[in-house]
């Protein structure tokens, strides 16, 4: 399958058409923003490092029955997909305290949750994404099904249960992530985007060590090792 036009470019990859019309190719980029895109970056090798990341993710989630836009792994950045209209939610899960809640509501850093928090964003650069609940998003008209927030909110708990699962074995703590879905064109809801260092946080199991896109955001040291360590850990005996 090749690459025909750029039919979309976000902050960390852009999306191509192919010759099949249900399918688009995702390419990984090396940029990096924080801070809705004040803060910017790149790393060299860091898209093909997330290609990876996200690759293996994908895979795992589909072999526990969760649906992805994910077809296969073309080459070291590209991923073949299945074309969806993104729905404009920033779902985020939330197992440790940290980041903008820890900001928002005051919550020391590290404090663990006493369960799984689910929040809504609105996936809107221009209004800096912000929070939203089911009634927003009814009035926003992303949608009027209560029952499509509820598979979102199911959805994001069976992917953070798997998550974490899996991670843990690799010494890597789930802090916090966040989930994009899609609707095919049959009407599914899949989820989609990327599943990356870029868009969750992993916190060493023993020393709390940040090994995600906070080495950015705080200025924390070497992007690309700590990027390595997690992909290193996650194919360690596969
Ligand atoms: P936050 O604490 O900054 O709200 O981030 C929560 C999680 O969502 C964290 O794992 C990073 C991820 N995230 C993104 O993937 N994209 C974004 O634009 C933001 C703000 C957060």
């Amino acid at each position: 399958m090749k690459k025909q036009e750029m039919i979309y470019e976000g902050k960390g990859k852009k999306i191509f058409s192919t010759e099949n019309e249900r399918l688009i190719i995702a390419e990984f980029k090396d940029d990096l923003t924080a801070f809705n895109a004040e803060k910017k970056g790149s790393q060299s090798g860091k898209g093909a490092i997330n290609c990876q990341i996200s690759s293996l993710i994908f895979k795992l989630l589909q072999s526990h029955g969760i649906p992805t836009h994910y077809e296969e792994t073309l080459d070291a950045t590209h991923i073949l997909c299945q074309k969806v209209e993104i729905i404009p939610i920033e779902v985020v899960v939330r197992n440790v305290a940290t980041g903008s809640l820890s900001k928002r509501l005051g919550i020391q850093e590290g404090t663990i949750l006493p369960f799984s928090l689910v929040e809504f964003y609105y996936k809107d650069d221009s209004l800096g994404d912000p929070i939203i609940n089911d009634e927003h998003c009814k009035i926003l008209n992303i949608t009027q099904k209560q029952e499509e927030l509820e598979f979102l909110k199911s959805q994001a708990r069976k992917v953070n249960e798997i998550l974490k699962d899996f991670f843990i074995q690799k010494n890597l703590k789930l802090i916090d992530f966040k989930l994009e879905f899609g609707k095919t064109k049959d009407g599914n809801i899949v989820l989609a985007d990327e599943i990356s260092p870029d868009s969750c946080r992993f916190w060493d199991k023993d020393t709390n060590q940040k090994l995600d896109k906070d080495v950015f955001r705080q200025d924390l040291g070497d992007l690309k090792v700590a990027y390595e360590e997690v992909l290193n850990r996650l194919t360690k005996g596969l």
